[in-house]
C-alpha cells in the first residue's frame, strides 16, 4: 500500500489566469492505493459526500485509466470540493504520485502534470494544469503550453473559505472572452510584479501583482461579500486580495506578523455579510510526498 499527501493550491492569483498556481501548507489530501484487478474508488472527509466514486466520474479514475494502473483507491479529502482550493487537483495530483509508486513506472513529476490534469478535466471540463502543477511540483509554478516552470518561493497567505459552493464549470461560464489592449497591458504588469515578487520572496510584490481587471471582477459577482472581505484583509494588513481559483475561496498574501489578523478579519467580514466561513493561517508549500 502506498499513501501520499498532496496539497490544497490556489490558481490564478489575480493576473495568472490558468497559469499562476502555489501549493499551500495546509490543507490537504491523502489517497491510499492498492493494487487491484480493476478500480475502485472510496471517498471520505470533507465534502465526501459530494464526490462520486464511480472511477468515470471521479477525477482519480481518470488517472488510473491514463496510467493504466487498476487500484483500489482510497481519498481522504481534507480540502473541500467546490472550494477554489483545487480540490480534485489535490486527490488527482496525489494519486498520480501513488499510483506511479505502485506501478514502478518512473515518471518525473513533470511527466505526471498532464496526467493529473487528464483527471482535472472529468470535474471541470477543461484539462488546465494551474492547480494541479503547484500540487505536484510545490512552490510557485507557472504553467503554458510549453511546460511548467516553478519556483521555491516562500509567501505568508490567508485561504479564506465561506460556506458557499461554487462549481469550477459555473465560474468558467461567467469569464468574459475578450479584453480591451489597456486590462491586456495592466494584466501584464501585474504578473510580472507578481512574478518578481516570487523569486525575492517579497509579499509587498506579490500582493501588488495580485490583481486582474478581467476574470476577477466578473467571479466577485458570485461570491457573497467579496469586497467587502477584500477591504478587511487589506485593512488589516494584507499586501494582495483576490479570488482563489474558481472561488469561492478567497486568498491573501501578507507580511508573517500580520496573518492572524487578516484571516480574522476576513472571516468577521463573511460572517457580517451573512456567511459562515473559516481561515487557513497558511503559506506557500510543498508539493505532494509520499508518505
Ligand atoms: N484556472 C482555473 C480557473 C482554476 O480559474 O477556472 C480552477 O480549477
Amino acid at each position: 500500500m502506498i499513501a501520499v499527501r498532496a496539497p490544497a493550491t490556489s490558481a490564478n492569483l489575480g493576473s495568472g489566469f490558468d497559469v499562476f498556481g502555489v501549493a499551500l501548507g495546509r490543507p490537504a489530501d491523502v489517497v491510499r492505493v492498492e493494487r487491484a484487478e480493476r478500480t475502485t474508488i472510496e471517498v471520505t472527509g470533507v465534502g465526501s459526500q459530494y464526490i462520486p466514486e464511480d472511477p468515470d466520474r471521479n477525477t482519480v479514475g481518470a488517472v488510473a485509466e491514463a496510467l493504466s494502473a487498476p487500484a483500489r483507491i482510497k481519498i481522504d479529502k481534507g480540502v473541500r470540493p467546490a472550494s477554489g482550493l483545487g480540490s480534485s487537483a489535490a486527490s488527482a495530483a496525489a494519486a498520480a504520485v501513488a499510483l506511479n509508486e505502485l506501478y514502478d513506472r518512473g515518471l518525473s513529476r513533470r511527466d505526471l502534470v498532464p496526467i493529473a490534469g487528464e483527471g482535472e478535466a472529468v470535474v471541470s471540463g477543461a484539462a488546465h494544469v494551474d492547480n494541479v502543477a503547484p500540487a505536484l511540483l510545490g512552490g510557485f509554478t507557472i504553467a503554458t503550453d510549453r511546460g511548467v516552470t516553478s519556483i521555491d518561493a516562500s509567501i505568508p497567505l490567508v485561504a479564506c473559505l465561506p460556506e458557499i459552493a461554487v462549481s469550477t464549470r459555473d465560474a468558467r461560464r461567467v469569464v468574459p472572452t475578450e479584453a480591451s489592449l489597456d486590462d491586456l497591458v495592466a494584466t501584464v504588469s501585474r504578473a510580472a510584479t507578481l512574478t518578481a515578487g516570487m523569486c525575492r520572496n517579497d509579499p509587498e510584490l506579490v500582493g501588488r501583482g495580485m490583481y486582474d481587471a478581467v476574470v476577477t471582477p466578473a467571479r466577485a459577482e458570485l461570491i457573497t461579500g467579496y469586497n467587502s472581505v477584500r477591504e478587511a484583509a487589506l485593512d488589516a494588513g494584507a499586501t494582495g486580495v483576490t479570488v482563489s481559483g474558481a472561488g469561492p475561496g478567497i486568498v491573501a498574501a501578507c507580511d508573517g506578523r500580520d496573518r492572524r489578523a487578516v484571516a480574522g478579519a476576513m472571516v468577521d467580514a463573511f460572517v457580517d455579510a451573512g456567511v459562515d466561513a473559516r481561515a487557513y493561517q497558511t503559506e506557500i508549500g510543498r508539493g505532494a510526498r509520499v508518505l
